[in-house]
């Protein structure tokens, strides 16, 4: 049986605001940004921001490989880590599945939302971080408008069928516990629902058939980033 969310719920004949939202936003970004879609390619503003970016911040569909690429990037960088996820369940004192199961997807927003803001705050106080959200995070249309001009966003891209391949072998071979993945067809429509919104980030990276350490390279290439000197001993 499929089940709708707000996110992917069939529309009626009036438009939803989130979609004439985004109509709007897109229509205000330089030509060059729209629609550019090229893996591997920055788009909006990224090359503006990117060579002194203090953080980069990984988009993208359940599956896509934002925490295992993020640890990889920020190894590469010599920079911190954060999963948004592993905030949120500090801050909650449950797990993500816990929260979904007892208090609903809604409770779910708000406390990613809440996490996401207190994260921005230290990130403004310095130190560099790669940050990995969850599928979920960057369709909200709050959450995006806090990474706006804050830092860089990674959309990593794959196919359907190839994300729900990887979510399937996660759930199998490490225990991973997803609310939202269901059966295919769901999974399908809520990536279909979700695709345009992660299509605004500053760069696609391609990552169907690469490994994970091939995609952080890529990606560190795209933004112009370099590893962080350090001198030996120093915290990062
Ligand atoms: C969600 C994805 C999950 C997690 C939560 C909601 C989503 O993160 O944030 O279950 O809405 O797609 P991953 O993308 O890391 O699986």
């Amino acid at each position: 049986m499929v089940k709708f969310t707000s996110e992917n719920a069939p529309k009626n004949n009036k438009k939803s605001e989130e979609q004439s939202r985004s109509r709007k936003q897109r229509a205000q970004r330089p030509a060059k940004a729209r629609g550019s879609g090229v893996s591997g390619q920055l788009a909006g503003n990224a090359s503006a921001v990117s060579p002194g970016a203090r953080a980069v911040v990984l988009i993208g569909f359940m599956g896509a490989g934002k925490s295992s690429v993020g640890r990889a990037l920020a190894e590469l960088l010599g920079w911190g880590f954060e999963d948004l996820d592993d905030r949120i369940e500090c801050r909650e004192l449950r797990k993500v599945h816990e929260i979904f199961r007892d208090s609903g997807e809604s409770e779910f927003r708000r406390a990613e939302h809440a996490a996401l803001k207190e994260l921005m705050g230290e990130l403004r106080g310095g130190g560099k971080r790669v940050v990995a959200l969850g599928g979920g995070a960057f369709v909200q249309a709050r959450n995006a408008a806090l990474l706006v001009g804050a830092a860089p966003t990674v959309f990593l891209d794959a196919s359907v069928q190839e994300l729900w391949r990887r979510c399937n072998q996660q759930a199998g071979e490490q225990g991973t516990e997803r609310p939202l993945l269901a059966d295919l067809e769901r999974f399908r429509e809520l990536y279909q629902a979700r695709r345009p919104h992660y299509l605004k980030a500053a760069l696609r990276q391609e990552t169907g058939g690469k490994n994970i350490e091939t995609i952080a390279r890529e990606v560190m290439r795209a933004l112009g980033l370099e590893r962080d000197p350090r001198k030996p001993g120093e915290k990062k």
